[in-house]
């Protein structure tokens, strides 16, 4: 446990990350947005902020006319920035859940309350096809957590319902984004309270099962876990199919080499000049060193032409000197 806050903190360091976030919280959010953001629901969310906004709520209890202060545990506080940051921004709290949770204390029934899926609000929408909502979910569903569904895994576990931003789209600042996506994989994979509520497995502790690959920290700041544990899908932005672990990424050469699998994962979207002509792997080259990538197909090419040149004048000179010694003889 001691060596993952160890590594976790080293990664965060590395991450040079300017939002003074802790790597559990999903939020390196631009503070910004949520500044100049004013929800239509702000009025509405306040019911259901003044308890759940921070660590203690009031109420007053009815029966014996007191005022009571309690604390709220920490899994139901939803940070108001992060909320107001996050791509649900614009939502107010009883659009997913019931208008009774007004009332406190909450009705016993409403926990058995149905939750929306990510589908049921954006299947079928043009506005957001470019996502590929309907080819996620069939990876998912082909992916190593969907056999946990019944234990109640499911698209929220990664995407939290307050605080989820699209992040690898829009990326300005690469470390970020991915200390941003590996937090939502260490939410559970460093959090063993987490792990169980899904399964009955022994801790798996990552960094003992990660300790063939050198420089670990240096690594887990500069690629997502994603980018080995997925199986690479051209068509979706994202690819969603985490694949058994036995079929991981483990090759040196799949990063390190001119074909390198980030080029179609984590630097998807980053701007397609910078992939045209000659040094096409600057991107590598700029936000990072990746050994092997840089190559240039111009001096490839001349490396060839010179190579043939100098086959060619060995082969004259051989047969200027046969000649030379037939004429000799
Ligand atoms: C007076 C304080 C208070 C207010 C106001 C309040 N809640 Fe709660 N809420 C709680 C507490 C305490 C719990 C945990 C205990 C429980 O489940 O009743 C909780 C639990 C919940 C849960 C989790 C239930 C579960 O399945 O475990 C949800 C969802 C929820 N509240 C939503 C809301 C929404 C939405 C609003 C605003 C419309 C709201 N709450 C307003 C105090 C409050
Ligand atoms: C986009 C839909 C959506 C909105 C908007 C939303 N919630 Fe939720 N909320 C969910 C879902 C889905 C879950 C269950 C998450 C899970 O199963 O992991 C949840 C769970 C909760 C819980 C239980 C604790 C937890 O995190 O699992 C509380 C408390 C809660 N919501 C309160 C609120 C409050 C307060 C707001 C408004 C500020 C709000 N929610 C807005 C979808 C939403
Ligand atoms: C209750 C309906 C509803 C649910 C459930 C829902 N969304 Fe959304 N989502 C929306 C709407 C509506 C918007 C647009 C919000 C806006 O423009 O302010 C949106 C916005 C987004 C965006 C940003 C799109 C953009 O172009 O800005 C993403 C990404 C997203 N949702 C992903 C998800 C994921 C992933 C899930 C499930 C984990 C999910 N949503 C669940 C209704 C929903
Ligand atoms: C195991 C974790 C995990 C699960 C489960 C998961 N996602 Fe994701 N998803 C991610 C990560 C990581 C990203 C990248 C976030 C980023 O940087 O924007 C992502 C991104 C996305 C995006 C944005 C892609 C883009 O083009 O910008 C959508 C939409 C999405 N997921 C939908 C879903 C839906 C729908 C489900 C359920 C069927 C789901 N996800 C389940 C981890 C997960
Ligand atoms: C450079 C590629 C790479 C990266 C990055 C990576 N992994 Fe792995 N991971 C692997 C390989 C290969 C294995 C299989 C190891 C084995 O067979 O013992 C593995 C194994 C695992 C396992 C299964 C361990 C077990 O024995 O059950 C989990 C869980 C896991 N990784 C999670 C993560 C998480 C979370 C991250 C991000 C913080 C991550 N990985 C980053 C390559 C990677
Ligand atoms: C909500 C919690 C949760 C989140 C979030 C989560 N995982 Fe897992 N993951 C689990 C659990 C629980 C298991 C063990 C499943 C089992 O019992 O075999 C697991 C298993 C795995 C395995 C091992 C599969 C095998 O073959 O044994 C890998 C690899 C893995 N997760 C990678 C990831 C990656 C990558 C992410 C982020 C994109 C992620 N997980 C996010 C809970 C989670
Ligand atoms: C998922 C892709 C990926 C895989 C697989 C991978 N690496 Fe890396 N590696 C990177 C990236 C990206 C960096 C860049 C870090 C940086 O900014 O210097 C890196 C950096 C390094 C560095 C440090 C270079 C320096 O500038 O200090 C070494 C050494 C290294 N990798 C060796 C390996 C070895 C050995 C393996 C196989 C066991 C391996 N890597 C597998 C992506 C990968």
């Amino acid at each position: 446990m001691f060596r993952i806050i160890i590594l976790l903190s080293l990664i965060n360091l590395l991450s040079l990350s300017t939002s003074g976030n802790s790597l559990y919280k999903s939020g390196n959010d631009k503070v910004k947005d949520s500044v100049t953001f004013v929800s239509r629901f702000e009025s509405d969310n306040i019911r259901c902020f003044k308890c759940h906004g921070q660590e203690k709520y009031e109420y007053t209890n009815e029966t014996v006319g007191k005022q009571v202060r309690d604390m709220m545990c920490s899994e139901r506080i939803i940070p108001k920035k992060e909320f107001y940051a996050s791509n649900h921004r614009s939502f107010s709290c009883t659009d997913c859940h019931s208008e009774q949770y007004v009332k406190f204390p909450h009705s016993g029934e409403l926990r058995m309350e149905q939750k929306f899926n990510c589908i049921d609000c954006h299947g079928g929408d043009e506005k957001f096809a470019k996502y590929h909502f309907e080819e996620i979910v069939t990876e998912y569903q082909k992916s190593t957590h969907f056999k946990m569904e019944d234990e109640g895994f499911s698209c929220w576990k990664c995407h939290n319902p307050h605080t989820y931003k699209i992040t690898v789209r829009n990326s300005t600042n690469l470390k970020e984004t991915i200390a941003y996506d590996n937090a939502i994989c260490l939410n559970c994979h460093s959090d063993y309270s987490r792990f169980q509520l899904l399964s009955d497995k022994a801790e798996i502790n990552i960094i003992q099962k990660h300790e063939w690959l050198p420089n670990q920290a240096l690594h887990f700041a500069n690629v997502r876990c994603i980018e080995c544990h997925t199986k690479y899908d051209n068509n979706i932005p994202v690819s969603h199919q985490i694949m058994p672990k036995g079929d991981a990424v483990r090759l040196c050469n799949e990063c390190h080499s001119k074909n390198s699998i980030l080029m179609a994962s984590l630097y998807k979207f980053e701007s397609k000049e910078h992939r045209r002509y000659g040094f096409f792997n600057g991107i590598i080259l700029n936000a990072s060193y990746v050994i092997g990538a840089n190559r240039n197909e111009y001096l490839n090419l001349l490396s060839l032409v010179i190579f043939f040149g100098v086959i060619i004048i060995i082969a004259l000179h051989i047969i200027f000197r046969i000649r030379e010694i037939n004429k000799n003889k």
